[in-house]
């Protein structure tokens, strides 16, 4: 059976993994399989990535260029961009990004690319797995037909599953190791076959009994916080025309020990899962005549929250005979969370766009982020690229406003409140004891 032949490879380490797509998920996965003692290939269509791994430095934040460094040189982990590489591997998984089309809707092209270059070479003896987030149905509609083409059988030759990433980047406390492993294949041989992969790995796998009900978990997950960020957001707006502290709100209804769970306001969803994740779940049910009323109203909450921001900085400035035209604004990080150098789908890019278009003088300070491009989806900013200032006294005294868009923790915040004369605080950032110790004048969302 080709499912006991392949677990029999990766019991004795003699399996080789391959891992499609060395990004913020695929380099931390194929760096923890070599790691483990089995033989990892990442497939990079950007050659420059290749050879930075081949050379044992790491681009991703969660993995440390030592610990690169020391699965190169062992000889368990290289990268290539040569494709005819995956006859190798005994299972690959397939880790590209699945981003949204102007008109957003899934954008499945990365995911289609990869399981080409993998149909191509596909042999008897693999385990073909999908990590990249996507609608129910992927795997076993659209990555089953292709496979099958090539007239390989599923479970006699070949073994098909998905299993969502949930790697939260910038988290010191939860890495590949310690997150639990969904795993969902299109055949229970699929399933545990992958199943036992994922356990060298990973403390914890959970298996289910489908592809779609693991690549609609993974939608549930994302799902749930861009709706309960989005009733956070909706609440720090009613508590700011109500004017009422809504962190402190938050804080007191956390002390309930069941039935409520924190989620936090802030200037709206970045990065490549929250913001998009939930219309890949809302197209497919448009496929199937059901219309997502909790994810539009989500999108429609979380994405007024930059001009909210806008709001508040004009408020402030305002409340000082200042006007928003010329006024010297400074935002203070602009990727989309804390302690990571990641800016896709960052607020702070339509914040910047949003109160360039209102013609004030932006520049930002990001200890992670260099240079700040924009593109042509922000008309005011589009072609100009953006450096991040060092974050000297002058250039915080000197600013009509600071804006704290993310709460990077090595910002030294207790400078920022003595210099500064306005600062908006869209992350809480400064707790009691900095308020009272400032001297700026502090708007909180
Ligand atoms: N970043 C996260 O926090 C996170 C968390 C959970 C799930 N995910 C999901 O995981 C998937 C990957 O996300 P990511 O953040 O790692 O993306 P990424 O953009 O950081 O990395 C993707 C990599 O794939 C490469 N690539 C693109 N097409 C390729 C192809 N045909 N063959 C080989 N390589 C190719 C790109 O060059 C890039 O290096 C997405 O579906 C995303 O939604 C991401």
């Amino acid at each position: 059976m080709i499912k006991n032949e392949i677990i029999s490879l990766i019991k004795s380490k003699r399996a080789r993994v391959g891992v499609v797509g060395l990004g913020y998920v695929g380099l931390p996965l194929a760096t923890a399989f070599a790691a483990k003692g089995l033989k990892a290939t990442g497939f990079e269509v950007d050659a420059a990535k290749a050879e930075q791994i081949n050379a044992g430095n790491s681009y991703i934040g969660d993995v440390s260029t030592q610990q690169l460094r020391e699965c190169v040189e062992s000889g368990r982990l290289r990268a290539t961009t040569d494709f005819d590489n995956l006859k190798e591997c005994d299972a690959i998984i397939i880790c590209v990004p699945t981003p949204l089309r102007k008109t957003k809707e899934p954008d499945v092209s990365f995911i289609l690319a990869a399981a080409e270059e993998i149909k191509k070479r596909l042999r008897r003896g693999q385990l073909v797995i999908l990590e990249s987030t996507t609608y129910p149905g992927t795997t076993d509609e659209v990555l089953l037909t292709m496979l099958a083409e090539t007239g390989l059988q599923l479970d006699e030759d070949f073994l098909l599953a998905f299993s969502p990433e949930r790697v939260d980047p910038g988290n010191p406390d939860f890495q590949t190791h310690n997150i639990p492993k969904v795993v969902g294949g299109v055949t229970d041989d699929s399933t545990e076959t992958a199943a036992f992969l994922y356990a060298q790995i990973v403390n914890e796998v959970h298996s289910v009994s489908s592809a779609r009900v693991a690549e609609t978990a993974k939608l549930l997950e994302n799902t749930f916080r861009a709706v309960n960020i989005g009733m956070a957001n909706e609440m720090a707006r009613l508590c700011y025309a109500l004017n009422i502290d809504t962190w402190e709100v938050i804080r007191a209804a956390a002390t309930k020990p069941f039935g409520f769970m924190a989620f936090y306001p802030g200037p709206g969803i970045g990065g490549h899962c929250i913001p998009l994740d939930p219309h890949y779940l809302s197209w497919k049910a448009r496929q199937h005549g059901f219309d997502s009323r909790f994810i539009s109203l989500a999108e429609e909450v979380n994405s007024r929250m930059p001009d909210h921001v806008v709001q508040l900085v004009s408020d402030g400035l305002n409340d000082e005979r200042k006007a928003m035209n010329g006024a010297r604004v400074l935002l203070l990080g602009v990727a989309y969370k804390s302690n990571i150098d990641d800016v896709r789908e960052s607020p702070a890019l339509s914040i910047i766009d949003r109160l360039r278009s209102k013609g004030c003088e932006v520049s930002y300070h990001d200890p992670f982020v260099r240079e700040l491009r924009f593109d042509d989806t922000h008309t005011e900013s589009s072609g100009a690229a953006l450096c991040s200032i060092e974050l000297s006294d002058e250039q915080i005294k000197e600013s009509d406003c600071v804006v704290i868009v993310t709460n990077h923790s090595q910002i030294d915040y207790h400078r920022i409140v003595n210099l500064a004369r306005l600062v908006v605080d869209t992350r809480n950032a400064l707790n009691g004891d900095l308020r009272r110790a400032s001297s700026a004048r502090i708007i909180r969302l």
